[in-house]
């Protein structure tokens, strides 16, 4: 009697290891990558909302998005996340693109220089790493630069006449997202909990394995049953993109310090030229 159940017990054990362990395995298989960039604004709302000591960095040329993270993704699922624990987060690597990366990729949560990077490779770049494009962090952090220049979403959005200091629809940011790039985005939004207002938060486009532009569609998240647009923001009712910060949050956008570099801000200003002529010629 007490041995049979001293050997099922040992049996299940075995099994739920193993199940486990080949579960845990067949749990780094991803499908695509998902670009994610967010509106540096609409971070900041959220950082101070959660304390209102909490200052925030912004990127020192004024009104681009940045990067948030290249997500390897199944379908229909998170993740993958922490795919590889030998693959050791060395900020020594990122220094020739530092300062591209605080221009573009930027913590806006002020905190350590590389605490936003340490936490996308480790979490996401150590998943991304399977493919040979994205195995080091000087490539994983490399293609995120290389996409929020050709696709930065002020000039996407722009293009049709999408600026901040407005009132949107999810279906109008999608249209011109999926305009632009002829693939299928994701719209995400936030709610402010001191006003119930809703704000443009992120938007992903998605890579095949070649990085090659694909749809979003079956990535996890809400969609509208009625037009399977991929957001989270109200299909009825407008949403802000904001401009500056509510006064709940205190000072607006231009009183607030940042660093000014500068130096790269002719190149944006070539991306943008390069990217209407694309546009008017697509
Ligand atoms: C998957 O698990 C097996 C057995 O546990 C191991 O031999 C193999 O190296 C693992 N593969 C990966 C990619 O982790
Ligand atoms: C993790 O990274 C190490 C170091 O680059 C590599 O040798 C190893 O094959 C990787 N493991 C997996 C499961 O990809
Ligand atoms: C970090 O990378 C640099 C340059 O590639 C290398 O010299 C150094 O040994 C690495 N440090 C660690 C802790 O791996
Ligand atoms: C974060 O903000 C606080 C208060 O504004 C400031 O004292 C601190 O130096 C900042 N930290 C960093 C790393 O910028
Ligand atoms: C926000 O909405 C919640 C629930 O609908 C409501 O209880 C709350 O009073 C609202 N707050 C404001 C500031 O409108
Ligand atoms: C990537 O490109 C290769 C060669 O062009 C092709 O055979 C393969 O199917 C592509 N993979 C994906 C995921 O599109």
């Amino acid at each position: 009697m007490c041995n049979f159940s001293s050997i099922s017990l040992l049996l299940i054990s075995v099994g739920y290891i193993y199940i486990c362990s080949a579960k845990q395995n067949k749990s780094h298989d991803w499908d695509i990558l998902i670009f994610t960039q967010h509106w540096p604004l609409t971070v900041c709302l959220q950082w101070k909302e959660t304390q209102a000591q909490h200052s925030c960095i912004f990127p020192p040329v004024k009104n681009i998005w940045t990067v948030h993270g290249i997500w390897p993704t199944k379908l229909g699922k998170w993740g993958p996340e922490y795919c590889n624990v030998s693959l050791h987060f060395n900020k020594t690597q990122l220094e020739p693109i530092e300062q591209e990366l605080e221009q573009y990729w930027t913590d806006i949560h002020n905190g350590s220089t590389y605490k936003l990077w340490k936490h996308e490779w480790t979490k996401h770049g150590t998943c991304a790493a399977a493919l040979h494009d994205l195995d080091m962090e000087s490539k994983y952090f490399g293609q995120g630069l290389k996409w929020i220049n050709q696709y930065q979403m002020a000039n996407i959005l722009g293009m049709s006449g999408i600026q901040p200091n407005n009132r949107y629809t999810a279906e109008t940011v999608w249209n011109a997202v999926q305009k632009w790039l002829g693939k299928n985005p994701a719209v995400q939004c936030t709610v402010d909990p001191k006003t119930n207002e809703t704000y443009l938060f992120q938007i992903k486009i998605c890579f095949d394995k070649n990085l090659t532009l694909t749809d979003c569609d079956g990535i996890k998240g809400t969609s509208d049953p009625a037009t399977g647009i991929k957001t989270n923001c109200p299909l009825k009712e407008t949403f802000v993109y904001p401009s500056i910060l509510p006064p709940e949050y205190g000072k607006p956008l231009d009183t607030i310090e940042r660093p000014v570099y500068g130096q790269h801000s002719w190149l944006l200003e070539a991306l943008h030229v390069i990217q209407f002529l694309q546009w008017m010629t697509s």
